[in-house]
């Protein structure tokens, strides 16, 4: 048992857009035991209106004000939040039909809508046409997908070419630029490929450039920037001499970071935005009527939501002691560490209903399945729990419930509700 007098306060696992009453840890005004009693049993996520909504609101001023800000629906597609959230962002990014239904079922015009990501189906293009959605094309032969689909049901197809530039953004948790890829079409293939673009069935509207997800430092996506930015410049230049129409916009995709781990230190919004506004001025001072769009996931949800898991036995083996609990890895894969990490760290965690105490214990804390992956914290010191208590896992809002195998071992059904 370890003695710590440590104030609430002070403990990194509770981040601070949290409140807490009593000890007790509260999302949307209601205890973790009324969350539970209004669904009806854990695990579920919980997700806090307020702050996404006043994160949305923070990083829009932060911003240089021609910004454009869309949602990508693929970082928490949960219906309530993208309904939510189509009242405070201008536009969604999807990635399948099914995120595009969702979209549109939330009155977001068509036309703020754009459909990326490799393998796209003549279902998913026919649908997205006949929507009137943008298709981020990724490769010459959904290209030609799209221009014969159009030229079948006689309509045009809005496209945006999604590029794979030459550079890449460093200092990200997940590289989708730079080098060999499957996603867009090679920088140094559009100057052959853009004069032959079968003009007469679709529409260019723009091109979409994303270097990766989970970026902490400033100044490593602000030079990615700038570097897309001039890309793009010499991109409009040469469609513009090709493209009947003219030239929308610029997606610079997402990737703006949250902290997860130890020592993580949040991004400094403000520095990006002011200097932002410098690098965007020389390319609006050519292009003023080509609009730039950030299509941001993660850092838009990720800090507003919560995994919430109770303690169903308590065990000590060969001096460990492990909270045993009734979700893990099947509803929160990413927190497992099987979402793309190398070496698996802690999520803040706490618990819920004991936030602080003097009383404290080192523990790992598994879930119910059968694997030696199913962890989601191990060898953190937290107030002693007993059965029947509630583990919650912070900054699960992002890439959490949609980004799980449920169905792994056929477990209980996930909740998730937004308050
Ligand atoms: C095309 C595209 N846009 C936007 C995003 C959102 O990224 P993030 O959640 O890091 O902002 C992704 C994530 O993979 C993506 O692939």
């Amino acid at each position: 048992m370890i003695k710590n007098s440590e104030k609430l306060t002070e403990a990194r696992a509770i981040p601070k857009q949290f409140k807490h009453d009593n000890n007790k840890l509260l999302l949307g005004g209601l205890s973790l035991t009324n969350i539970e009693l209004l669904l009806g049993s854990t695990p579920y996520y919980a997700y806090d209106k307020q702050i996404i909504t006043e994160k949305v609101a923070s990083l829009k001023a932060a911003l240089p004000s021609d910004i454009t800000l869309h949602y990508a629906i693929k970082a928490n597609p949960y219906q309530p939040i993208v309904n939510l959230l189509a009242q405070q962002v201008s536009g969604f990014d999807v990635a399948s039909k099914k995120e595009m239904l969702l979209a549109l079922q939330t009155g977001m015009p068509a036309n703020n809508i754009s459909f990326a990501g490799p393998g796209k189906t003549i279902a998913d293009i026919s649908a997205a046409i006949i929507a009137g959605v943008t298709l981020h094309v990724e490769s010459p032969t959904e290209i030609s997908r799209v221009a014969n689909t159009a030229q079948q049901l006689s309509l045009r197809a809005n496209i945006a070419i999604r590029v794979n530039p030459e550079f890449e953004l460093k200092h990200s948790g997940m590289k989708m630029s730079g080098g060999a890829k499957p996603f867009g079409i090679d920088e140094e293939a559009l100057p052959e490929l853009i004069p032959q673009l079968p003009f007469e069935h679709i529409n260019l509207r723009g091109f979409h450039i994303y270097s990766g997800s989970q970026n902490l430092n400033a100044d490593a996506i602000l030079s990615t920037q700038q570097q897309t930015l001039s890309l793009a410049t010499k991109l409009i230049t040469l469609a513009q001499q090709y493209n009947p129409t003219k030239i929308d916009y610029i997606n610079m995709g997402g990737g703006l970071g949250i902290p997860y781990f130890k020592n993580e230190k949040p991004l400094d919004i403000e520095y990006l935005g002011n200097q932002l506004t410098t690098i965007l001025k020389s390319f609006k001072s050519k292009f003023a009527d080509v609009e730039v769009i950030l299509e941001l996931g993660r850092y838009l949800v990720g800090d507003a939501g919560i995994y919430v898991t109770k303690v169903i036995d308590k065990k000590v083996s060969r001096g460990t002691s492990y909270l045993v609990c009734d979700g893990g890895l099947h509803h929160h894969l990413a927190n497992s560490g099987n979402f793309g990490q190398v070496i698996r760290k802690n999520y803040p965690v706490a618990i819920g209903n004991k936030l602080a105490g003097d009383e404290r214990e080192q523990v790992s804390i598994v879930g119910p399945l059968c694997t030696p992956l199913d962890i989601l914290a191990d060898k953190v010191t937290l107030p002693t729990a007993t059965i029947d208590d509630y583990v919650v896992v912070f900054q699960s809002g992002a890439y959490g419930a949609s980004a799980s195998p449920k169905d792994f071992l056929s477990q209980p059904e996930l909740k998730e509700v937004l308050l």
